[in-house]
C-alpha cells in the first residue's frame, strides 16, 4: 500500500490544535470516509461474556488481581439467546468478547460459533491470545472475525502496561489470524500513561503495515482498582485526530465510533462518526451483567437494555444524515479507491 503520509506529517497533524485546521483535515478524512467505504453505517452487537481474565494489564478493570470486581460468566444458552436477540434487531454482527478466560474450552466456543452462524450472523470474537491451533479451531467452526487490539505500537510501554506478554507474540497473533483468513481488527489506546506522540503516530502506521481490516481507537479512561487509579484520560480531541488519520492513511478499512470515545464525551461518537468512522457497536449484553464488565469507569449504556441501545444507535446514525447498513459490512466487498 502506498501511504499518502509519512511519520513528520501525522505527527505534525497529532500536535495540531487550531480549529481551522482541525475541521479542514476531519473533513477531508469524512471525504475520504465517503469515497472508500461510502455512507452507510455498519452495526456490530457486542456480547460482552465473560469478565474472568487471567491477565494482569495495569490499565484495564478486569485484570486478575482486581479483587473488587464481582466475576460472571454467561452459560452457552444464555450467550446464543444474546445473539437470537440481535438477530430480531436487525443487528447483523454479533461480536463475543470476554477476558481472557480459561473458563469456557475451546470446543464449547466453537460450538456456540457455529450455532450463532446458523442463525445466519456474522460471528466476531475477542476473546485475546490463543494459540494458532485455537484460531483454527474456531475459523473452521465458523468464526468470520476476530478483534485483537495491539494497544501501543511501543514494545517497552507495551511489556510495562502489559506484564504477562509481549508486543512481538501479539503481533505473531494478528498475524496468524489474517494467515487463518479472518477479517482481523485491532487498535489502540490514546493516552496511555507515557506514551508520546510519536507512539501514537506509529500506531497508526503499524495499523497501515498489518493490512487490518478493522480498527478500534479509544481514549484511556482511569480506573480506580487499578495500579493506574492516578493517571490523567486520554483526550477526545486527540482520538478523533487519530481515528481521522487512520481512515486518511488505511483508506477503506472498518472504524468504529468507540464506546470508549462515547464515555468522555457525550457526542463522542458522533464526532467520530463524522471524521472517518464508518461502525458503530452497541451494547447486547444482559443489562444485569453490563454494570460488571467495567473495564473502565462510567461505561455509557449501562442502564439500558439492548433494544434501548440500538434505537439510540438508529437515531444517532439518521441525525447525522446517514443510513444504517443492511448487510455484514464485509471489508472485502467494499470498494477501494487508490
Ligand atoms: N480505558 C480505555 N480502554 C480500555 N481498555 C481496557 N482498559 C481500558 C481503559 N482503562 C480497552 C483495551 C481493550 C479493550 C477491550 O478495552 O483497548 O483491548
Ligand atoms: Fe484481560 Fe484484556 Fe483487560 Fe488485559 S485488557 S486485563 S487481557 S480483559
Ligand atoms: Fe446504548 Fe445509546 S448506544 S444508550
Amino acid at each position: 500500500m502506498r501511504l499518502l503520509m509519512d511519520k513528520k506529517e501525522i505527527i505534525t497533524w497529532l500536535h495540531e490544535s487550531s480549529p481551522g485546521a482541525l475541521s479542514r483535515l476531519f473533513k477531508d478524512a469524512d471525504a475520504c470516509r465517503h469515497r472508500c467505504v461510502g455512507d452507510c453505517v455498519h452495526v456490530r452487537g457486542i456480547i460482552e461474556f465473560s469478565n474472568y481474565c487471567s491477565k494482569n494489564c495495569l490499565y484495564c478493570g478486569l485484570r486478575r488481581s482486581n479483587s473488587r470486581i464481582h466475576r460472571y460468566r454467561l452459560s452457552l444458552p444464555e450467550i446464543y439467546a444474546c445473539a437470537e436477540q440481535a438477530k430480531k434487531l436487525r443487528i447483523p454482527t454479533v461480536v463475543l468478547q470476554s477476558g481472557e478466560d480459561p473458563g469456557y474450552s475451546i470446543k464449547d466456543l466453537c460450538i456456540l460459533a457455529a450455532k450463532i452462524k446458523k442463525l445466519g450472523l456474522t460471528v466476531t470474537v475477542s476473546i485475546g491470545e490463543r494459540s494458532f491451533l485455537d484460531y483454527r479451531r474456531l475459523k473452521e467452526a465458523g468464526a468470520d472475525r476476530y478483534l485483537l487490539r495491539f494497544e501501543t505500537s511501543n514494545a517497552l510501554l507495551y511489556r510495562r502496561l502489559k506484564p504477562d506478554s509481549s508486543l512481538k507474540k501479539r503481533i505473531t497473533c494478528i498475524e496468524n489470524l489474517k494467515q487463518l483468513g479472518y477479517e482481523t481488527g485491532s487498535g489502540s489506546m490514546i493516552g496511555l500513561p507515557g506514551q508520546s506522540i510519536g507512539n501514537i503516530a506509529s500506531d497508526i502506521l503499524l495499523f497501515a503495515e498489518l493490512g487490518l481490516d478493522m480498527i478500534g481507537i479509544g481514549p484511556f479512561i482511569p480506573h480506580p482498582d487499578t495500579p493506574l487509579s492516578k493517571a490523567g484520560k486520554g483526550s477526545s480531541e486527540m482520538v478523533l485526530k487519530a481515528v481521522a488519520l487512520t481512515r486518511l492513511v488505511t483508506k477503506n478499512t472498518n472504524i468504529p465510533a468507540t464506546t470508549a470515545l462515547g464515555t468522555i464525551d457525550a457526542k463522542g461518537r458522533q464526532k467520530a462518526l463524522c471524521c472517518g468512522a464508518n461502525v458503530i457497536m452497541p451494547n447486547l449484553t444482559p443489562r444485569e451483567y453490563r454494570v460488571l464488565y467495567q473495564i473502565y469507569p462510567d461505561k455509557i449504556c449501562i442502564s439500558e437494555d439492548s433494544i434501548k441501545c440500538r434505537q439510540c444507535i438508529e437515531t444517532m446514525v439518521t441525525g447525522i444524515g446517514r443510513k444504517i447498513a443492511r448487510g455484514p459490512g464485509n471489508r472485502r466487498v467494499q470498494r477501494i479507491v487508490k
